[in-house]
């Protein structure tokens, strides 16, 4: 659905960024703006700027910036539409609704977690009758009960063709709703076809309780073990977690994450009420942004072959960007938390709960992992990887207690270890010493923006043309001066022009140029890399000189293009007068 512009300019207005932003991040005033600590990367030192004057936000760590729509869509996750009305809601101001499309969306939605509950019962009774035994008998056999299997609601997909298709038409579902809930699939003739057949059927219910999406497994035979739901206008995989619905519940202040449904479901079986998985793919950072609405504590418990591992390395560092204190368990001596509690019992699940391994702990076991300590020169390797990664930890105490650790594991004096730790440190302080060197001696080509889809044909032209807007922006007699100076069209970037044309508009028509007003047509790239461009002005003592200078050289370069123009073309004419001739 369309806004319309004069709605979202007033938005923009009303909302006060800073006022919006300290909501969610504690702000501190620093010169003419505010900084905090970016809730869009992990850092421990604000590189995160909000600017009052500007109504825009931009991160120096990672890049982020925007107005105050970009912070509410980001920071909430939510499309722009529902950041707008949030913002609205915030602020009492309606959103004007337009007819039709926005309700007709709405409608279809809702069928489809009809659709998808009628389907869950319709599954789940298949289970229970006759035809279902083979099913049942499977999941008794993996150790479920009764009670486990309906409370996960879980079911069995027929054998046959259009069973389900069948029972949801004679319900006064269409061919057209089974197929965008991803329950059936097209024939060429039009007719529809399960979907899901001969499966046993993991509903997925999200955290309002709505059936929106099903896993099914195979129990014998070919295929891909589980087959999982697409996407459809109601599931999307990557910001939902398998059992939230149940674990939200939980009174643990804990989540357990593990990989597939029927850990969740052994976990919950057991008493570990808190369990969760992804589904099928790798975590995301919604997903993550989920558990953190509702846990203090991430324990990730994957499983324990090597895929497992890495991906619980990767886990770490995203539960940890969504404020969750991790904690890693590894399973010995099974393959999942399924396969452990069915050996080993609740008990022992409750033990290994009760001590897992610290983020740093954990990492240092992967890295002696990686080496056989009987052999000295792989010691000595292993020593230099973790006295490198000791360095980077952050807590001076914590430091001390790897460097122990180590030392004892290795055997040999903590004397020893401190040093090789303290070793590792200055070499990483060089490091990021020639980082910034490098960085201070920015080549040409760094300037280009982020997103390729915003590439400068001539970067030279275009420093000059950010650092003219910048200023320009800013000031709008300088505007006005640079308006007599030079034309948007002798810019070398034509996203630049449309910004420059955009202010040079809105100043000669009396609006007040508000860097956020500028911003709300852009993609969200755009508005990134011109806040980044914003953002990087430096208060100048002579800007009109500046102005001056910048001009000079976009108009050298345009003409220097110019010029080359001409003369591929004169070559061009050239030889083809030669070929003629
Ligand atoms: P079992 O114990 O073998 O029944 O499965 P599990 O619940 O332990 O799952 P597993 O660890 O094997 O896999 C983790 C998750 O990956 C599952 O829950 C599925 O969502 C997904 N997955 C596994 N196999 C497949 C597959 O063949 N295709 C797809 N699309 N996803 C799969
Ligand atoms: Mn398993």
């Amino acid at each position: 659905m369309a806004l319309p512009q004069s709605f979202l300019d007033e938005l923009i207005y009303r909302c006060d960024i800073v006022e919006v932003i300290s909501r969610y991040v504690s702000l501190k005033r620093s010169g003419s703006g505010y900084v905090g600590l970016c809730p869009f990367h992990n850092e421990k030192t604000p590189s995160f700027s909000v600017s009052g004057d500007k109504q825009f936000f931009h991160c120096f760590g990672c890049g982020e910036g925007g107005n105050v729509i970009t912070f509410i869509m980001k920071e909430e996750n939510l499309p722009f539409i529902d950041a707008v009305k949030l913002l609205a809601d915030m602020y009492g101001m309606t959103v004007p609704e337009d007819e039709g499309g926005n309700d007709a969306a709405r409608r279809h939605r809702e069928r489809l977690h009809a659709l998808n509950k009628d389907a869950a019962r319709f599954f789940h009774s298949c289970l229970m009758a006759p035809e279902g035994r083979g099913a049942l008998e499977y999941l008794l056999g993996r150790g479920l009960s009764k009670k486990t299997i309906t409370s996960f609601g879980l079911g069995y997909a027929p054998a046959e063709w259009d069973r389900l298709c069948r029972a949801m038409m004679d319900k006064g579902y269409s061919k057209y709703e089974l197929e965008s809930a991803w329950l059936a699939r097209k024939n060429k003739s039009g007719g529809v076809y399960d979907a899901f057949r001969d499966r046993v059927m993991f509903p997925i219910i999200d955290i309002r309780g709505n059936v929106i999406a099903f896993g099914g497994r195979v129990m014998e035979g070919d295929g891909p073990k589980y087959l999982n739901s697409g996407d459809t206008p109601v599931f999307n995989k990557s910001r939902n977690l398998f059992a939230m619905n149940l674990a939200k519940k939980s009174k643990s202040g804990r989540l357990i994450l593990a990989e597939g449904y029927m850990d969740v479901i052994a976990l919950h079986q057991a008493g570990f009420d808190y369990a969760v998985a992804s589904l099928g793919t790798a975590l995301t950072p919604d997903q993550t942004k989920l558990m953190g609405r509702y846990a203090k504590e991430a324990v990730i418990c994957y499983d324990s072959d090597a895929a497992g591992q890495k991906a619980a390395q990767k886990a770490i560092d995203l539960l940890n960007r969504a404020g969750l204190e991790v904690k890693v368990l590894r399973i010995p001596g099974a393959k999942d938390p399924d396969e452990f509690i069915k050996k080993n019992g609740r008990e022992a699940f409750q033990l290994l709960l009760d001590k897992p391994q610290s983020d740093s702990e954990y990492r240092l076991n992967v890295i002696k992992n990686k080496y056989v300590l009987e052999i000295d020169a792989q010691k000595v390797e292993y020593l230099k990887e973790a006295a490198a990664y000791i360095a980077s930890v952050q807590s001076p105490v914590e430091r001390e207690i790897l460097t122990h650790t180590v030392a004892k594991e290795a055997d040999i004096t903590p004397a020893a270890m401190s040093a090789e730790v303290k070793r590792a440190f200055t070499a990483a302080l060089r490091k990021e010493k020639k980082k910034t060197e490098n960085e201070a001696l920015r080549p040409i080509r760094a300037v280009q923006p982020k997103e390729t889809g915003l590439r400068y044909s001539n970067p030279r032209s275009a420093v000059c043309e950010e650092k003219l807007l910048a200023i320009v922006l800013d000031d709008h007699e300088l505007l006005q001066k640079a308006g007599t100076m030079i034309a948007p069209s002798e810019f070398s970037s034509d996203f630049l022009a449309r910004i420059y044309e955009k202010a040079l508009y809105m100043e000669e028509n009396g609006h007040e140029i508000r860097p956020a007003a500028i911003m709300a047509g852009l993609e969200d790239a755009e508005v990134r890399h011109l806040t980044q461009v914003l953002s990087a002005k430096v208060a100048s003592q002579d800007a009109e000189r500046e102005l001056a200078d910048y001009v000079a050289v976009i108009k050298a370069e345009q003409a220097k293009q110019q010029a080359e123009g001409d003369d591929r073309l004169l070559e061009v004419l050239s030889r083809k007068r030669e070929r003629k001739g």
